[in-house]
């Protein structure tokens, strides 16, 4: 008998549309759409009754939580991670919606090609303060709110940027070791609580302004085109040049964001009730053969030779 295809794109879900029934979770971040988004879709369909998305954007967030409203009841709660009142704030309103709070996924993250000569102090600060400070501010928040008396799940967006030396990404490797230490310290700390910990580490995922803005070396260290790559979608074009030529991952094919959702849903899920304190990686073993992703990319090795970093 032919073997089931075992590293295809997950076209549907093999979960009970009953897996998180009854539950509430916060998700910030996904104003744009991407992952987050589709975390948040997946835990609608597989029985949550409500979800909170909370981003800076108000109108972005709005019009996220319009789309979503389609599976579900998603409510729009515009706020700054870095802000711990806005993060209280959050916390308290869907305990007063809601009545309950059982997951909360920080995804909300700022990142951007840049060269370490070249960053701003501020433009360091802000990547840490939104990615670092705003994990604690949100799951203290929601632990004080909340979690501490019932105990819930904290599932933290990482990366592997961290693991080696991911050039021209000083800031957010930086901001990512700080993420995955708050991961294993409250993981410590308030396990006593029945709060599990646990983060998810994405690899190169479509669709994603992630992947949009990383694979755009051409406006790296320029805050304004950088900012258009998402829009303009170059680096897919420039991506899917590159998947063509090369080989990204063993499991030869990009990530996508269905992929990310599967992995929320599970560590979310009564299944996953022993792993805390952890990471997933969830990028088809990619990290094992390209530590550094820039340094496949032939324009990153020309600019490096010719240290115009
Ligand atoms: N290159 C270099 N510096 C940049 C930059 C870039 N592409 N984008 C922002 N900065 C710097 C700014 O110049 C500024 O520093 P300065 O005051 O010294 O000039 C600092 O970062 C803050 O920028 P600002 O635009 O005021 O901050 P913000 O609060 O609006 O946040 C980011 C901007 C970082 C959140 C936004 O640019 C970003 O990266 N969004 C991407 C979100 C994303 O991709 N998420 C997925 C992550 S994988």
């Amino acid at each position: 008998m032919e073997s089931p295809n075992k590293i295809a794109p997950p076209i549907k879900s093999y979960f009970s549309p009953e897996l998180l029934k009854g539950q509430v979770a916060i998700v910030t971040g996904g104003s744009r759409g991407g992952m987050l988004k589709e975390i948040a879709q997946a835990y609608l369909q597989h029985g949550c009754k409500a979800i909170i998305l909370m981003s800076r954007n108000a109108e972005k967030n709005g019009e996220v939580v319009k789309e979503l409203s389609k599976f579900g009841t998603c409510h729009s709660e515009p706020g700054d991670v870095r802000k711990s009142e806005d993060c209280l704030r959050v916390a308290r309103r869907a305990v007063e919606l809601y009545g309950r709070i059982d997951i909360l996924v920080n995804g909300a993250a700022g990142n951007f090609l840049a060269s370490a000569a070249k960053l701003s102090t501020n433009g360091f600060r802000t990547v840490l303060e939104i990615d670092t400070i705003g994990t604690f501010n949100m799951s203290q928040a929601v632990f004080n709110t909340y979690f501490n008396t019932h105990g819930g799940v904290i599932i933290n967006i990482s990366a592997a940027l961290h693991w080696a030396g991911s050039a021209l990404q000083v800031h957010s490797g930086a901001a990512k070791a700080g993420v995955d230490t708050i991961t294993k310290t409250l993981a410590v700390e308030w396990g006593p609580h029945k709060v599990r910990v646990v983060g998810i580490v994405p690899g190169a995922i479509e669709g994603t302004e992630g992947f949009e803005r990383l694979g755009d070396l051409a406006n790296m260290n320029n805050k304004e085109k950088s900012n258009q790559a998402f829009e303009k979608g170059d680096a897919k074009q420039a991506a899917s040049g590159f998947k063509d030529s090369m080989v990204i991952a063993p499991i030869n094919r990009f990530g996508v964001v269905q992929d990310i959702a599967n992995a929320a849903l599970y560590l979310a899920s009564p299944m996953a009730t022993y792993i805390s304190g952890t990471n997933l990686v969830v990028d088809g073993a990619s990290t094992l053969i390209f530590p550094n992703f820039l340094f496949s990319f032939p324009k990153f090795i020309e600019m490096w030779g010719q240290a115009k970093l």
